[in-house]
């Protein structure tokens, strides 16, 4: 039915206004003071902001990884999702050598399809290239919508992929219209110092993050940014998590190379002494790449603000700490990497960002949502609010202090990486094209009821909203 959300601040990516959102047919059909009412529902948004929903570019749901399956799935992920403020996420789907691209984004449709209760896409990894994965390319991007690829430069016999199949997927990301993706880190490097560790009795999480310095991330984001440079191509570098990555970004943006950098919250508030923490608890914290010394995060947040750095994902990726994080006692490389970050994105870069004066209010808004969506092709439609775009609105109530904890998160896991950490700010009412999900802190979403996104080719708008515009 029809809505008019009063009373509200209005803030994207470039303005901060007070107006009322008039929403019809799931998209935003007029923005104005004091809007009639014309029987529509009236939702409060007094002292509260109302921004774009969230966009989550980075995350594993219902992910086989470290022998063992990420424990949140698209029901559970996403609606701890839009708990945190976020209507559009974009999963990676992972796909097996030696067998067609198509059955992997099958898989992956059939564990969102009937699940997703917030729009999603998703991302494809490519782990080689040969004849038939240059023939599947054009029906991956032209019908499944998919503009965005994704390679490993880690995780060595597992996902990794060689700098071949690197470049030649520069060079097909290039001529198709697609955005490449690396996880950037030495895995061969790391597979030595793992090794080394090892063999020599040193079996503590803390390990995970001496095996993997700062260095091997840089060396690997140089490389990425220097094949980019080479092939004239375009890379969206995930998860920087140190000042040496940071810097190889920068320096390639400097020299012209189409670069973009993504930071996620656990870097930004958390750092590598957690790995230390006793009883095995360190295990909570490992991620790929790990926490690093306190000292990055001011670099990280600079970034951020300068625009070095343009994105914040989750890359929400959740074990249990009991019964998954455990498979890596007595063997840290054991340890499946990774954390539950989807619901806590958003309030800890408004928490931790716009509260203490890190970013502004409206590069909040770029970082989370507006800017994604231009660069994964979901722009105008998702991202902003403006008319003619869908109603994925969050309401936000800047006041709320409050205590994150596993006790009350939505998430499936069984910690939270942000225990006791006190936070101001929380979405109250959340709407997917028009329609609450969230409704007064309540779920009232539907399974399902999130809609299979397919993108627009890099650089390109999207065609449906460009043609719902010019319709208005
Ligand atoms: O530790 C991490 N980041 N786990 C998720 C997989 C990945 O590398 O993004
Ligand atoms: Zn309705
Ligand atoms: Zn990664
Ligand atoms: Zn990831």
């Amino acid at each position: 039915m029809k809505k008019v959300i009063k009373n509200g601040t209005i803030v994207t990516a470039t303005d901060t206004f007070q107006a009322d959102i008039f929403i019809e047919n799931g998209v935003i059909s007029q923005i104005g003071e004091n809007l009639a009412v014309r029987g529509a529902e009236v939702v409060d948004a007094k002292g509260c902001y109302v921004f774009p929903g969230g966009i989550d570019p980075h995350t594993h749901l219902e992910m086989p990884f470290g022998g063992t399956v990420t424990k949140d799935d698209f029901e559970t992920g996403t609606i701890a999702a839009a708990f945190g403020g976020t209507t559009t996420i974009i999963d990676f789907c992972l796909t097996n050598k030696g067998e067609p691209l198509k059955d992997a984004i099958n898989v992956w449709h059939a564990k969102s399809r009937e699940k997703a209760v917030i729009d999603y896409g998703f991302h494809l990894m490519i782990g080689e290239v040969n004849e038939s994965v240059l023939n599947e390319l054009p029906s991956v991007i032209e019908e499944e919508g998919i503009t965005s690829f994704k390679v490993f430069m880690a995780y060595k016999n597992v996902l990794q992929a060689d700098d071949e199949t690197l470049f030649n997927t520069l060079v097909a990301a290039k001529e198709l219209g697609a955005l490449v993706m690396v996880h950037a880190e030495n895995g061969d490097v790391i597979d030595y110092l793992v090794k080394k560790a090892l063999s020599e009795g040193n079996t503590e999480p803390i390990y995970h993050a001496l095996t993997r310095p700062p260095e091997i991330e840089g060396e690997a984001t140089a490389r990425a940014a220097t094949f980019t440079g080479l092939t004239n191509s375009q890379l969206y570098v995930v998860h920087v998590s140190c000042a040496e990555a940071a810097a190889k970004i920068a320096e390639a943006r400097s020299k012209g190379i189409e670069v973009w950098g993504e930071t996620c919250p656990q870097y930004l508030v958390l750092d590598q002494s957690y790995l230390e923490k006793p009883d095995f608890e360190g295990a909570k914290y490992v991620w790929s790449p790990p926490l690093r010394e306190k000292w990055n995060q001011d670099v990280l947040w600079n970034a951020l603000k300068t625009g070095q750095l343009q994105t914040v994902g989750s890359d929400q990726c959740s074990f249990d700490f009991k019964g998954q994080k455990d498979l890596g006692k007595g063997d840290f490389s054991k340890i499946p990497n990774g954390g539950p970050i989807i619901e806590d994105r958003m309030t800890i870069l408004f928490s931790e960002g716009v509260m203490k004066g890190k970013i502004s209010l409206n590069q909040f808004v770029d970082v989370t949502s507006t800017r994604i969506a231009k660069l994964f092709g979901l722009y105008p439609k998702k991202g902003t609010i403006a008319v003619g775009v869908d109603a994925d609105i969050v309401i936000f109530d800047p006041t709320v202090e409050r205590t994150i904890s596993a006790e009350t998160h939505h998430m499936a896991v069984d910690y939270s990486a942000f225990e006791g950490m006190k936070v101001t700010g929380e979405p109250v009412t959340v709407l997917s094209r028009g329609e609450f999900v969230i409704r007064d802190k309540q779920f009232v979403g539907k399974l399902g009821a999130g809609q299979y996104l397919k993108r627009a080719k890099y650089g390109k708008s999207y065609e449906t909203v460009e043609s719902k515009i010019v319709k208005m």
